[in-house]
């Protein structure tokens, strides 16, 4: 009734924001990613017939906040007559800031729930099982690029194309390390309901799939850049003309923006991307990635920048 799991954050290159059915949490669109290698979240989860209620640990200090979501994952998971459980959470980056915490965390409670239970299910079945409890977690189930395609009834994920066949390098810029000032459940409900521009955006996101995936397949840079820039600035957009607008970016988030571009002018292989969040994502060739970093970090109101690259699928470490 013990198990460990470890996940990696995705960040979407074409984005998921909007829900078809928010009871089985669906996605209105499919979305394309990339699975981060250095940073995770590791999960260590122990089912007891004793405990009166689940608890959980986030780098060893108590955590109410995340609480409630995980224990909702492990009764989807497992059922809700399940012993209660201890939950022990590390994590190595900002968490509810915009870098994809919850789909690493949901991910990998995901495995662990399952595997200490003594059910070996494939990975479409945990994709589909962790994206009901955040929809980008579905995605950390596999490693590389990955697409996240909408079914009829649930959704179906798999691998585009493997980390080493296309050594993408990732610069994190971070701008602000505290929670982000809304949920994205929240925000993508407030975006679906006011925003003028949220039927186009989910009309034409097959548009920009097939792009992208196009892209990915022929290792075409410039056309992933063009892409992917175009549908996270669309995405934004789409939440700046809401009511109440939703308004993730800070000054330094704009300045970050402004440095890629300059480095773009200079014929640099780099391209941004931005989800719930202040913090920039610079997705580079490898050749150019210290250029990259060295202007990102001298960036005004960047705090920190992370290294990484693509890396592999979540899964679980140990199981008793
Ligand atoms: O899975 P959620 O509910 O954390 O939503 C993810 C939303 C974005 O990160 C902005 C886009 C995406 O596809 O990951």
């Amino acid at each position: 009734m013990r198990a460990s799991a470890i996940a990696q954050p995705n960040i979407a290159l074409i984005k998921y924001w909007g829900k078809r059915d928010i009871e089985r949490n669906l996605p209105a669109v499919g979305s394309i990613s990339i699975t981060l290698k250095d940073l995770f979240t590791e999960m260590q989860l122990e089912f007891d017939t004793s405990l009166d209620a689940d608890s959980l640990t986030v780098n060893g200090a108590r955590d109410e906040a995340m609480l409630p979501r995980l224990s909702t994952c492990l009764d989807l998971v497992v059922g809700e007559d399940r012993p209660r459980a201890s939950i022990a959470s590390r994590c190595n980056f900002p968490i509810a800031a915009g870098l994809a915490s919850s789909a690493s965390a949901f991910a990998a409670i995901t495995i662990a729930a399952a595997e200490a239970t003594g059910q070996h299910l494939d990975t479409a079945a945990l994709a589909n099982l962790a994206g009901r409890s955040s929809g980008s977690a579905a995605r950390s189930l596999y490693g590389g690029f990955v697409e996240l395609e909408n079914r009829e009834q649930d959704v179906a994920v798999r691998e585009l194309r493997d980390a080493a066949s296309w050594p993408l390098q990732v610069v994190v810029a971070i701008t602000e390390t505290g929670p982000k000032p809304i949920g994205s459940t929240e925000a993508m409900e407030i975006s679906r309901k006011t925003s003028p521009f949220y039927s186009n955006w989910v009309e034409k996101q097959n548009e920009d799939l097939a792009l992208a995936r196009d892209a990915i397949a022929t290792k075409d840079f410039p056309k992933l850049a063009a892409v992917a820039e175009h549908n996270c600035l669309k995405m934004h957009s789409m939440m700046w003309a809401s009511r109440p607008p939703t308004v993730y970016w800070n000054s330094a988030t704009m300045h970050c923006l402004q440095t890629v571009r300059k480095l773009q002018r200079s014929g640099l292989g780099v391209f941004f991307t931005i989800d719930a969040g202040p913090q920039i994502k610079a997705v580079c060739l490898p050749e150019h990635t210290q250029e990259v970093r060295s202007a990102l970090t001298a960036t005004a109101g960047v705090v920190d920048v992370m290294l990484t690259g693509i890396g592999e699928a979540a899964h679980c470490l140990d199981a008793t």
